[in-house]
């Protein structure tokens, strides 16, 4: 049985001026999601916003472990995080997955699993060209995984099925549990202009500044 009762999301927003939302951040390997989740979170705290990220690399040491990179194992990363950002969204913070989350319906479970619950997402596709992220290789990974090192590597022998719905940023205001894809392209801008876009992405999800 689902037990009632406690404080209401209501509550948290009324008593304790707390809103929450998911940024679900999606995107290969060094394609800059780690980074501009590590700057969004900084900012939005520093401007006094509760915010937490829940980041693949990290959470792989303890509420992941154990799970590799095969195509179940991978839904089963995504569908855990899945519900701890929307526990994350409903105690009111902002919560910031960055995930390479490669299959597009695994995606669309964790927008439903908000949608259901009336908590604003937002999927952002964290966008650079393969290449580019291949140049960076900010874990020498890429360069493992063509030398066959590393096998079902996302990009070389996994695939990254992107979102489709994307618009690119500002598409509008969002309602909870809307619709909501957005394109950040970390090939084109520095990662100070993202984060600005990011920052403005939470407010109109969130519905404050
Ligand atoms: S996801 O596919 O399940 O969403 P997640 O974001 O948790 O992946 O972890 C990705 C990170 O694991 C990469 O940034 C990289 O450091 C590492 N990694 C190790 N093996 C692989 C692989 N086969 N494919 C992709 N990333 C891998």
């Amino acid at each position: 049985m689902w037990s009632e009762g406690g404080a209401s999301r209501v509550d948290r927003r009324d008593k304790l001026g707390l809103v929450g939302a998911t940024l679900w951040m999606t995107g290969l390997s060094g394609s800059g999601k780690s980074t501009l989740a590590g700057m969004l979170e900084q900012r939005l705290i520093n401007s006094g916003r509760p915010a937490y990220r829940l980041d693949g690399d990290n959470l792989r040491h303890g509420l992941c472990e154990g799970l590799g990179f095969g195509a179940e194992d991978r839904r089963e990363n995504i569908r855990r995080v899945g519900e701890v950002a929307r526990l994350i969204a409903d105690a009111g913070l902002v919560a910031i997955a960055s995930l390479i989350s490669p299959y597009r319906a695994d995606r669309e479970r964790v927008r439903a699993l908000h949608v259901d619950a009336g908590l604003p997402f937002a999927e952002v596709y964290i966008r650079a060209p393969l290449e580019v992220c291949e140049a960076r290789d900010p874990k020498g990974l890429y360069k493992r995984a063509r030398a066959g090192q590393i096998q079902g590597f996302t990009g070389i022998d996994d695939p990254y099925e992107p979102p489709e719905l994307s618009d690119t940023f500002g598409s509008g205001p969002a309602k909870p549990g809307s619709v909501h894809t957005v394109v950040i392209r970390t090939d084109e801008q520095s990662p100070e202009i993202c984060v600005g876009q990011l920052v403005s992405l939470v407010h109109e999800l969130t519905g404050r500044d």
